[in-house]
């Protein structure tokens, strides 16, 4: 089976040396069916790896193979105040293959309403992008993303000020994605989360680990999180837990 990503030996660089490289000995590669978590600290390249995997940054070093992606963007609150409907947002994931001549029609707009349906939102057609909820809107953005038909799903931590329905409406809609073929990368800040899933890749500027779930050791933990880390000892268990400080899911950019 060929795998959907292939990354060697990759580096990438926004500014020349002695500037420190974003990313830099970066490789993994993903197959068919895979949820892959990414981990890494603000600033760790989660961001940058994904542009390098969409072809809007060029590698510095090293080989990128990836099938088709398609992403599911950070949220940007600044843009809520657009007048779009769900509907229209999920159109636009047909845009990019349409011929330059041709506008979206009906047959993109069905495209869209049953990708919409896919992710639970069928009745939510006409509701204002604005209007919708985090989890909606995210599970929005993923209808968009189904529509672009891509074997690949990036998702910029998707989960990021969910409550706790909603988060688990979005893992279960990701379970059906992978049950389906596609292959996800999602950045996340929930290191249970990522032990759910089939893949981590710990990023840290440079990659500090990439397997299934057993890699996530404490010290892999402390080399991706370094000083964001918090070691606290659980008062009820009496043991040691290594968790991330609540900013982490608040943040927002
Ligand atoms: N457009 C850019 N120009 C220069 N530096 C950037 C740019 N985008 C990101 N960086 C830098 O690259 C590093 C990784 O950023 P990013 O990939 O956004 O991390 P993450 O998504 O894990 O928070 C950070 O130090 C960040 O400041
Ligand atoms: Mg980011």
């Amino acid at each position: 089976m060929t795998p959907l990503i292939r990354v060697e030996g990759l580096r990438v660089a926004y500014a020349p040396p002695p500037a420190a490289p974003a990313l830099d000995g970066v490789e993994f590669t993903v197959d068919r069916g895979q949820r892959v978590a990414v981990l890494g600290p603000n600033g760790g390249g989660k961001t940058t790896l994904f542009r390098v995997l969409l072809g809007q940054l060029e590698p510095g070093a090293g080989t990128v193979e990836v099938a088709r992606c398609a992403v599911v963007p950070q949220t940007e609150r600044s843009r809520l105040e657009f007048p779009v409907s769900a509907l229209d947002v999920a159109v636009m994931g047909a845009i990019s293959r349409l011929p330059w001549w041709r506008r979206p029609g009906r047959t993109e707009r069905v495209r869209a309403l049953r990708a919409l349906e896919a992710v639970g939102l069928g009745d939510h057609a006409d509701v204002t992008f604005g209007e919708l909820s985090g989890g909606q809107r995210q599970r929005v953005l993923i209808a968009r993303a189904l529509v672009q038909d891509a074997p690949v799903i990036l998702l910029d931590e998707p989960f990021t000020g969910l409550d706790a329905v909603s988060m688990q409406q979005l893992e279960d809609l990701l379970a059906q994605l992978a049950s389906e073929g596609r292959a996800l990368l999602v950045a996340t800040h929930d290191v249970e989360q990522a032990r759910r899933w089939d893949r981590v890749l710990c990023l840290n500027r440079r990659q500090i680990a990439d397997g299934g779930p057993e890699v996530l050791t404490r010290s892999v933990l402390e080399a991706t999180y370094g000083t964001e880390l918090v070691d606290i000892e659980c008062a009820v268990h009496g043991h040691h837990e290594l968790v991330l400080p609540p900013h982490h899911h608040d943040h927002e950019h």
